[in-house]
């Protein structure tokens, strides 16, 4: 637990529907507790925005990803999270390092241990207080990206690749089971919305 403020952060691959339960989680925060500061990795700092595009258009192997998510990581925390924080702020992030474990982990295969020794230099002891995984079939989740815009280099990647990231967040939940919560994001809007709530007030927020 943070002494300061809450860190909240939302995961699951690309199609979850992330975006909206992010949405509906700042007003509901923000009724309780406020203020409430909305951002997301890749991302949330001039800098780390221009490496987003980078890694969301240019080919490159999984190091090198890795390395721009967790450089990119670096200065929204340094810039952004920590001081927000520090000032008593909740913070929801969409995405953390549970999906650099996941995408370039789970999904690329790269080496978990490298990983976790980054995960460490880039925000040390700095942990969310609360993962929210929405947790959904690779082949549901495709077919609910494809209603939506342009696909990025991720979205572009099959089910069999969705998979192993989905299984990378899996691995990450076993080994966190009171930070991150499981939620069951196949059923329809409102009984996902009522699991992320029920999680909230379990922890009397
Ligand atoms: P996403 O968060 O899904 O944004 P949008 O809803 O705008 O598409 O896209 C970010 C992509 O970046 C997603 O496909 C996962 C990937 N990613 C990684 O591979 N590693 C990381 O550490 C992070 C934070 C994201």
């Amino acid at each position: 637990m943070n002494e300061t403020g809450r860190f909240i952060t939302f995961e699951g691959i690309d199609g979850a529907g992330k975006s909206t339960h992010l949405d509906t989680l700042a007003q509901r925060l923000r009724r309780h507790a406020a203020p409430v500061l909305c951002t997301r990795e890749p991302g949330g700092t001039p800098l780390a925005e221009r490496l987003r595009e980078r890694v969301l258009t240019d080919p490159m192997d999984a190091l090198t990803e890795a390395l721009l998510v967790f450089a990119a990581r670096r200065d929204h925390v340094q810039q952004v999270i920590a001081p927000a924080l520090a000032r008593g702020e909740t913070v929801v992030c969409d995405r953390f390092t549970d999906a650099t474990f996941a995408y370039q982990g789970g999904g690329r295969g790269f080496d978990l241990a490298v990983l976790t020794q980054l995960e460490r230099w880039v925000h040390g002891d700095l942990q969310p207080d609360l993962t929210l995984w929405l947790d959904l079939p690779a082949e549901l989740a495709a077919q609910r990206r494809a209603a939506a815009r342009a696909a990025d280099r991720f979205e572009r990647e099959d089910a069999v690749f969705f998979e192993r990231v989905r299984a990378g967040y899996a691995a990450r939940q076993a080994a966190s089971p009171q930070r991150i919560v499981r939620v069951d994001a196949t059923l329809e809007r409102d009984a996902v919305w009522r699991q992320i709530d029920a999680a909230l007030e379990a922890r009397g927020w």
